[in-house]
């Protein structure tokens, strides 16, 4: 199977979810590297969903052009505020830990996009196989 799809709405299913991109990581043969970054990114965006959607989200990961893992994490939140300065590493009002956890998955992935609003919010973050680490960094 080459996609993974499943709903986020308790602690059990980031597990889940961590496990799925795994499996799609194995397949694609990705270095230990690559595969921590990834899961970082996916237990940090799940983890959003259930801290500050409301635990109303979906995630699912895919292979793509087949050398790439895509993610895409949606939700039905009421979307990101100040997200230039998130992203930026500027401290939310409203944080559970560090305030990182979005700018660090953006960091882990060679594309990432977002789209909030009053509706809700959806992630897409790709990272390809064997692409050089420096490429990553900015
Ligand atoms: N899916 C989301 N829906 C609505 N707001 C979000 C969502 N994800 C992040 N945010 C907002 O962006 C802020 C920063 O998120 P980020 O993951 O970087 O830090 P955090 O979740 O507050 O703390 P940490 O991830 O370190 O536990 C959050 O505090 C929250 O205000
Ligand atoms: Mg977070």
């Amino acid at each position: 199977m080459r996609q993974y799809e499943l709903e986020i709405h308790v602690e059990n299913d980031v597990y889940l979810a961590l496990h799925y991109a795994r499996l799609l990581m194995n397949e694609l043969g990705f270095s230990e590297m690559e595969k921590q970054k990834v899961l970082v990114a996916v237990s940090e965006l799940t983890r959003n969903v259930l801290d500050h959607a409301d635990g109303r989200g979906s995630f699912l990961c895919e292979i793509i052009g087949g050398h790439g893992l895509r993610l895409v994490v949606r939700d039905w939140g009421t979307g990101i505020e100040r997200l230039p300065e998130i992203l930026h590493g500027e401290p939310s009002h409203n944080r559970r830990g560090l305030g990182l956890g979005l700018a660090g998955a953006k960091r882990m992935m060679d594309e990432f996009h977002i789209s909030t609003s009053k509706e809700g919010t959806e992630i897409v973050g790709i990272i390809w196989k064997g692409k050089a680490p420096q490429s990553r960094r900015g």
